[in-house]
Parts: C-alpha cells; structure tokens; sequence
C-alpha cells in the first residue's frame, strides 16, 4: 500500500478496487461477495425460469400533444371494443388499458399527459412500450410535445405508428401532417417510406379499426414473447395512496406473472400482494405478461417507474428494498442537478443562468399571487425570478418533476410536500423551500438573487517589495533578490512590476524562495527570491507589487 501511496491505518476499511489490485502481489484472489440489487433480485427469482416464452400481447404507448386527443383515442378503442358491460360506468383511474380486439387477440394501451411538464412520463411509456402510437390533431399539426414525443419513441427504438386525429374537423389536413412529419423522418408508405399514418377521428370512431389492424401488423413483426411461469417482473406506472385502501401501485406486468399473496419488492417499497384489481377495477387472482394491474399491499408508495419483482420470501423482499434505499443514501450526497437558493450563486457565476425558475405552491390563491407580485418587484438588471407555475395546493411529485424540466425550485407558502414528492425531489436534487412568513420568502430571495448577480471583482493589494539583485538560475530564469517593503508576497500572488513609476508588465509569481528553500508567503521584512512566470527583463530597482484578485459581495 505504501508503495502504491496508499495511506491507511490498520483498522480503515479499503474499497474493492484497491483490494483487487494489492491482493495478487501475493498471489491471493479477490472476490466480491457484497450483495447487490442485481444479485439479490436474481436470488429472489422463482418458477420455471427457463421456460419457453410463448407470445404477449404488446404494450402500445399513446403520446402526443396536449388535448390532440390521445385519451379519446382510448377511449373510442375501448368503447368499439370492450365486451359489452364491461366497460359501463367504471372509472378508471389508471392509465394503462388491456383492449380485448378477438378471441385471443390482447393490445395493452398506455395513455401519457400531453402537458409539457411530463416529460419524464413520456419518457417512461416510451421505455416500457412495444409501439409508439403519436397522436397528431390533424387541424393542428405538430406541436412542441409532439416533437418531444418522437424523440423518446426513437430514443427507445421502437416502432412508430402516427394517427392524425381529428381528421373530422374543418381545417384537418392529412398531407400536411405527412409532410411536417418527414422532418422528422417519418415518411408514410404512401410516398415511399415505412411509417404507417392512420387518420382517425376519435369523436365518431372514423379508423379507428384500421388503426388497430396497423397495430397487430407492426406487433406481429415484433414477435414480443414472455414466460409467463416465472416470477413477474415490470414497472410501477404510477402509485398513490387511496383512502381505505392503502397504498395502491398500478404494475405494468413485462415478464412472468403476479399472484395474490406473493411477496413483492417495488423500488423502496416491498409488500405481500393483499389484493389485484384489473383495468376494469375487478378483482383477479393472476396478473400475465403485459397486464396492467393494480396491486394492493405494499407497505410504502413505491414511485412511477421504478421496477418491480415478485420475491421468493418476504426476507428477500425487504433486503432488495433496503439495499436501495442504502444505494440511494449514497448518492443523495451528489445530487445531479440542484438548484438550491445557494447552488445558484455558483452557478450563475459560471453564467448558466440569468433566470431562477421557481414553482410556487399555496395554501390560497390570494398568496400565491401576492407572491408572484413581490418578486416581479425585486430588482436586478442581470437576472430574475420567472414563476413557472403557481397553484393551490400541496407540494406534489408533478410539481418536482416541473421544477426538474424548468431547471429551477420549488417554493411552498403555508404548505408541505407529499412523501412522494419530498423522495423525488431528493433524487433529482430538487430544492423544496417552505415557508409560513413571506418576509422571510422574499429576504431568502433576495439573498439569492445578490448572489446571482456577477461577482465584483476587487483588487486587493497583498505588498510591495524592492528589487535589490538580479540572478540568473539555470532551468529557473531570472530570479529577482528582493526585500519586502510592506505587506507581504505569496506562492499564489499576481505581480505587477513597475519602473519609474509605471507598470512594464503584470503577471504570477513564478516561483518564491527564502534561501535555497522554496516558501508560501514572505512578510515585510524578509529577504526573497521571485522568479515572474514567463518573464526575465527584471532590473535592480525596480518595485514588484503583488496582490490578489478577490470577489466582494453586492452591497
Ligand atoms: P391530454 O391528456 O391533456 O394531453 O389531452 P388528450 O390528448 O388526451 O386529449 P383529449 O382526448 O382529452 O381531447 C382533447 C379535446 O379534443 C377534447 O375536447 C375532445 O373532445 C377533443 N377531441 C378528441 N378527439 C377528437 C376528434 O376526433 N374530433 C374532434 N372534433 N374533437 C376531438
Ligand atoms: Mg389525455
């Protein structure tokens, strides 16, 4: 270790890599038995691992643009189609669907908001999807989040189906949405490219056949297979607390199946399946490949995309949940991306951002625009706050994932974020600022803003010295023998020489010895050599200030 430079006590505790590279020296293996999530979930694993996988059907991801109709959409499939009774006056709270099309014939739907603010939620259906359904109004045409969803369905790899909707209303143009769509190079079959365009109007159910049709035809060529006699494994699309009920998580089965009764492990959150509930909202006993599912029983609310594995026992479970969480803890110390009242002094100083984001939370309506009124007034020329959004309300896991996209933080009056939220905000490094005094909200503002103001630089005069001999030191240059009239002269300073009273150059302390015998700082007093970096012409007399270049706080 010594050798290696390592320096460590006899009872510090060293990391794997170091071990590995130290143990071979004599002749010893090293092998790491720590457990890890990954480890531990192929433990907790059950069933017929290695049976053949038969056909699932596939999971099909709407996206779209806000109000370009991608519920309706659902909406109509389900209504063509649902067995007649089921679907009758049952509300659904889930966004994913199971669309029964023929006798053996499955399509899971999976509906995502259209708002700009979730992002991640189109990313997340996009990754858990089969096909990509994007939904363009066609009086419309593409929109910023139709642009953003082509990027995630792409980002994923997976085939894009375009229905132009609307196709009923007077401006509706097809063509024209074919043509903005081959900037994105989605070109239709028609003009020789790959991508099916289905025009649709989920209002009266226009094509919504032929579209379904185009979904089997691009899910056949997928050839989606899953065992169904393993373990279930999947993602969690979204999961809440329900009054009487419990925490309740909506699954999105991928592999294997989910019983009542087993053991589950859910991001943080593990459990024993009390109960299943299908996208119908009746009770079922078995969840298969591809299903979503409601599942009750989990002891905390897991979040929205996190995965989750049906477990062996409930020890397993737990252990998988708690690993976790300790791999979180370890990477809560660096947060990605925060934006704290403090972090932003830093980073505006390196001219990231002349505007700080804020999302602002309310116990009354009144505050929130008494708020937004007192921080259009504090001033400053070079940067400003820009409200986001500003509602009534608790501090929610939406309202973390706005600030994430805005880049900025979230500032509550008189409320307090959900559990959800605060766990949220914690990983993606989301500042969450309460308050129950606006004074104080503005004061802290104002604090921040000072600092996001361009620090003042300031010079700061460290001394002056003589300059008494001049040496000339092989591999050093021009060495000037000086004596340090006042102050002092450090390793680090800036020099400026002057003759005659005027400046002949200005640069860094190059080197500063006492003697032989390098040194940080010499005082007044005190005899010193200086060699000025990348200069030589130093003459006897000549004076050396040297100084230092410090930021000062806005007054
Ligand atoms: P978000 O979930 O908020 O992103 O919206 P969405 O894409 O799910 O849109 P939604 O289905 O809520 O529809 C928005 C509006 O468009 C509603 O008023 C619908 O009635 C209307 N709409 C949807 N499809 C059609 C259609 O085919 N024709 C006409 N005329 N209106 C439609
Ligand atoms: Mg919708």
């Amino acid at each position: 270790l010594v050798k290696n430079g390592v320096q460590i006590k006899m009872t510090d505790e060293m990391d794997f890599d170091t071990v590995s590279l130290i143990a071979p020296e004599f002749n010893y293996e090293v092998q790491n038995v720590e457990k890890t999530v990954e480890t531990l979930t192929k433990d907790a694993a059950f069933g017929d691992l290695d049976a053949s996988k038969v056909s699932r059907p596939p999971i099909v991801t709407v996206m779209g643009h806000v109000d370009h109709g991608k519920t309706s959409l659902l909406d109509a499939i389900r209504k063509t189609n649902v067995v007649k009774g089921e679907a009758g006056g049952i509300t659904q709270h889930i966004g994913a669907y199971s669309v029964k099309l023929g006798k053996d014939k499955r399509i899971t739907f999976i509906d995502t908001p259209g708002h700009q603010a979730f992002t991640q939620m189109r990313a997340r259906g996009a990754n858990v999807t089969d096909i990509a359904i994007i939904v363009v109004a066609a009086d419309d045409g593409v929109m910023p989040q139709t642009e953003e969803a082509i990027s995630h369905a792409k980002a994923a790899e997976v085939p894009i189906i375009v229905a132009v909707n609307k196709m009923d209303r007077p401006g509706a143009n097809f063509d024209k949405i074919k043509q903005q769509m081959m900037e994105y190079e989605l070109v239709s079959e028609e003009w020789g490219g790959t991508t099916i365009f289905a025009p649709v109007a989920a209002i009266n159910g226009e094509g919504i056949e032929d579209l379904l049709e185009s979904v089997y035809l691009v899910a056949e060529m997928g050839e989606l297979n899953a065992n169904p006699k393993r373990s279930g494994t999947g993602i969690v699309i979204e999961a809440e607390v329900k009054k009487g009920r419990g925490n309740v998580a909506t699954l999105l089965v991928q592999d294997g199946s989910i019983e009542v009764g087993q053991y589950i492990v859910a991001g943080k959150s593990y459990g024993r399946v009390r109960a299943m509930m299908n996208d119908l909202g009746q009770k079922t006993k078995k969840a298969m490949p591809s299903d979503p599912v409601e599942v009750l029983g989990l002891e905390t609310t897991p979040l929205a995309g996190d995965r989750f594995d049906v477990c062996k026992t409930e020890s397993i479970a737990k252990e998988i949940a708690e690993k976790r969480e300790e791999e979180e803890n370890k990477t809560i110390e660096t947060p990605n991306s925060s934006m704290s009242l403090e972090d932003l002094f830093a980073n505006v100083k390196t001219g990231d951002v002349k505007e700080l984001p804020v999302v602002i939370k309310t116990d009354v309506a009144g505050t929130g625009e008494a708020i937004k009124g007192m921080l259009d007034k504090i001033h400053s020329d070079e940067v400003k706050v820009k409200v986001v959004h500003s509602a009534v309300g608790g501090i929610s896991e939406s309202d973390v994932l706005l600030a994430n996209t805005a880049n900025g933080m979230i500032i509550g009056f008189n409320v307090r974020p959900d559990g959800g939220a605060s766990r949220l905000a914690k990983q993606s490094g989301i500042e969450i600022k309460t308050y129950s005094v606006v004074y104080e909200l503005i004061e802290d503002i104002e604090k921040a803003m000072k600092g996001m103001l361009a620090p003042k630089l300031e010079e700061k005069s460290l001394g002056h010295l003589e300059v008494r001999e001049i040496f000339s030191v092989p591999k050093m240059g021009v060495i000037a023998g000086c004596f340090v009239t006042d102050g002092k002269i450090n390793r680090n300073a800036l020099v400026r020489l002057v003759r005659d009273g005027r400046t002949v150059y200005e640069g860094k302390v190059g080197s500063l010895r006492r003697f032989k015998d390098d040194a940080k700082e010499v005082a007044s007093g005190y005899e010193c050599g200086v060699g000025i970096e990348n200069y030589n012409d130093v003459k006897v007399g000549d004076v050396i200030e040297s100084y230092e270049i410090v930021e000062v706080a806005h007054a």
